[in-house]
């Protein structure tokens, strides 16, 4: 079952090929996953994380296939999210008084999940453990994307164990960033940090910068989702410094959902109006509705504005377009241009609604937005190729 990856190192974690839905239902899976355990094997061994609960029994059956469990000397949890600490019960059932070590904040959420008194010792940053010819390092990594993140630094074979940070969603056989599809990684690692690392990006530039001045070598970036980054490991870092820095392309995305095609209208006008003043710029339109949200939200990430549309119904907007509005309010994009429309037939309240929670989620509106009586005729198709003209020229 496992993998060797250096003469000390052992992937031992699972990769789950099923896997369509991650916490919860909130965010789509659709290259399926791994969730990545380390074992290290020097004078000391060591278990760096386990996998999610639905595979702890295969998880600790093929660790015995690995080592004796009564020859683990340490198990480190880099982060307590159920994902990576779920086989934790299965197995310390079997070596109780093992030393688990994580941060104050890991050993209180594993309390909080678990109810169970393991032997936890906890690290902060700079922290060390002698483990033979290597020694690991500990760097806190708060927020990252939990208060009890944290990073494992290994001297010698110099790989970070960077848990979550750099991960993807991303099921491959091939394990490293080097044999699999450059596409479908690049992809899944912007869809990663878009959906779930955006909202700290302050922190990710702090944190990163910190490690960095550490001046550590760094010959593999071990995560605990996806591949192992072992080809200029320091790409991905570089990539998220650019992620992490209000990051946008030439791009403006607009979005909709439409009951009978009025604002679908209005939205397509408005892309073409965008287009003839932005033709340098990429301009890609989303229907709410039948488009992924997590895609949706990608798009938003690499957009340096978006429309956003809905009609009116019932007094409010179409339940889309108002779930997107809470995904981007939690996800506090920054720097980005914004502006609503939609068509209505009497009390036409959702162009207001969604300029509102546009401006509650931080973005920076451009108009008052646009709303249309009705189907949109000749005069209202060119207000809103006007209109959309009008915010390319206001943003680019
Ligand atoms: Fe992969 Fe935050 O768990």
């Amino acid at each position: 079952m496992g993998i060797k990856i250096t003469d000390k190192v052992t992937w031992v974690g699972k990769i789950d090929w099923e896997l369509k839905h991650f916490h919860g239902n909130e965010y789509s899976v659709r290259r399926g996953s791994s969730y990545n355990s380390y074992l290290i094997r020097d004078k000391k061994n060591v278990l760096i994380d386990t996998v999610w609960s639905p595979y702890d029994k295969e998880f600790v059956s093929k660790l015995k296939n690995e080592i004796d469990l009564k020859d683990i000397d340490y198990v480190i949890v880099n982060h307590s999210e159920p994902d990576h600490s779920g086989a934790l019960s299965e197995l310390l059932r079997e070596i109780p008084d093992v030393p688990v070590y994580c941060t104050a904040n890991g050993a209180k959420m594993l309390k909080g999940q678990y109810h169970q008194d393991w032997n936890f010792i906890t690290v902060k940053t700079g922290d060390t453990l002698e483990i033979g010819e290597s020694t690991l390092t500990f760097i806190e990594a708060p927020m990252l994307h939990w208060p009890d993140s944290m990073f494992t630094y290994m001297s010698g074979d110099n790989i970070l164990f960077s848990n979550d940070a750099f991960g993807q969603h991303y099921a491959t056989e091939s394990l490293y960033n080097d044999k699999t599809d450059q596409c479908e990684l690049e992809a899944e690692a912007i869809k990663y940090y878009a959906n779930i690392l955006t909202p700290f990006s302050k922190l990710v530039t702090k944190k990163i910068n910190e490690v960095l001045s550490f001046n550590l070598p760094l010959d593999m970036i071990c995560t605990s989702h996806g591949v192992i980054w072992r080809e200029k490991p320091e790409q991905i870092v570089l990539k998220y410094l650019q992620w992490a820095d209000d990051y946008q392309e030439k791009q403006i995305t607009v979005i909709y959902d439409t009951m009978w095609n009025a604002t679908r209208k209005m939205a397509e006008a408005i892309a073409e109006g965008i287009k003839s003043a932005a033709p340098d710029y990429t301009v890609k339109l989303l229907n709410s509705s039948v488009e992924d949200k997590n895609d949706i939200i990608t798009e938003i990430f690499k957009s340096r504005g978006i429309l956003l549309g809905a009609p009116t119904v019932n007094n409010a907007c179409l339940h889309s377009i108002g779930g997107l509005l809470e995904m981007v309010y939690g996800l506090k994009f920054r720097k980005k241009y914004a502006a609503a429309f939609g068509s209505y037939g009497w009390s036409g309240e959702s162009v207001g609604l969604i300029s509102e929670g546009l401006k509650k989620a931080g973005f920076k509106l451009v108009s008052e937005g646009l709303k249309y009586m009705w189907v949109p005729d000749e005069e209202g198709i060119k207000a809103c190729y006007d209109f959309g003209a009008d915010f390319a020229n206001q943003i680019k």
